[in-house]
């Protein structure tokens, strides 16, 4: 796993964005592993303008986000589908039916599940996975304690991850379930980016990259992966 520290979450998230413009420029029909959450929208931001300048075409790239609550309508402003939608997909030129986030309104749950895995592997497998951390190093909704051989699948969320996304959550009632696609799912794909910002992730970005590899710290997994680069900010890396 390699690391590289910037000064600020502007500097991290032009690097990022150039990773994501260079496999667009290598191989247009490239699939990605989004993410939703607070992390990645200045690496959206930046791709958003490179779109606009001219620079990059999402005509053909295919995309699969990591989760999605259960039961929450996409017309909700806090489902995923609806972030991803007004964050990033409508501001590009990518196919709406190449976009893919699980559903979390699917009449069976389970079988929804293995679909999505499914196409995964039918699309060739994830190029390029970006992820967010928690601050108990959860990644996706896979939280401490977690199969590191689990595919998609759903699952009740923890305390801490409820309240720490109960700000988004002012009208709407918070969901208690969610479907993420699992470490073994995540671990498949053939390059992984991970991105932590803030001194509220320090511990979480030190116990992945010095501590052992445990369920107990999800992202610790990483370190088992042959192509994983963490972006950090100075705060996020102050504890390494
Ligand atoms: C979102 C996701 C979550 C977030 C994590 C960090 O799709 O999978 O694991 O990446 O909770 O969230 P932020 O970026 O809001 O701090």
């Amino acid at each position: 796993m390699d690391i590289r520290i910037f000064d600020s979450s502007r500097e991290l998230a032009f690097f990022a964005a150039d990773i994501f413009a260079e496999l667009i420029r290598k191989k247009p029909d490239c699939v990605l592993g989004l993410a939703t959450g607070a992390t990645p929208l200045e690496t959206y931001a930046r791709l958003i303008t490179l779109y606009e300048e001219g620079g990059l075409d999402f005509s053909q790239v295919r995309t699969f986000n990591l989760d999605e609550y259960l039961g929450l309508p996409v017309t909700d402003p806090n489902s995923y589908r609806y972030f991803m939608d007004s964050n990033f997909f409508s501001k590009v030129n990518i196919a709406p039916e190449n976009t893919h986030v699980p559903d979390g309104n699917a009449a069976d749950a389970e079988q929804m599940c293995s679909e999505y895995d499914r196409s995964i592997q039918a699309s060739g497998g994830i190029d390029l996975q970006l992820l967010g951390i928690g601050r108990n190093a959860h990644i996706a909704f896979n939280e401490p304690g977690s199969d590191f051989s689990a595919g998609t699948h759903t699952v009740r969320l923890t305390e801490s991850t409820i309240e720490a996304n109960r700000i988004y959550f002012t009208e709407s009632e918070m969901p208690r379930f969610a479907v993420t696609m699992g470490i073994g799912s995540i671990m498949k794909a053939k390059k992984i980016l991970l991105l932590a910002v803030g001194d509220k992730k320090a511990q979480a970005v030190r116990d992945t990259v010095k501590g052992p590899v445990t369920p107990e710290v999800p992202a610790s997994v990483l370190q088992n992966h042959p192509d994983c680069l963490i972006l950090c900010d100075k705060a996020a890396a102050s504890l390494l």
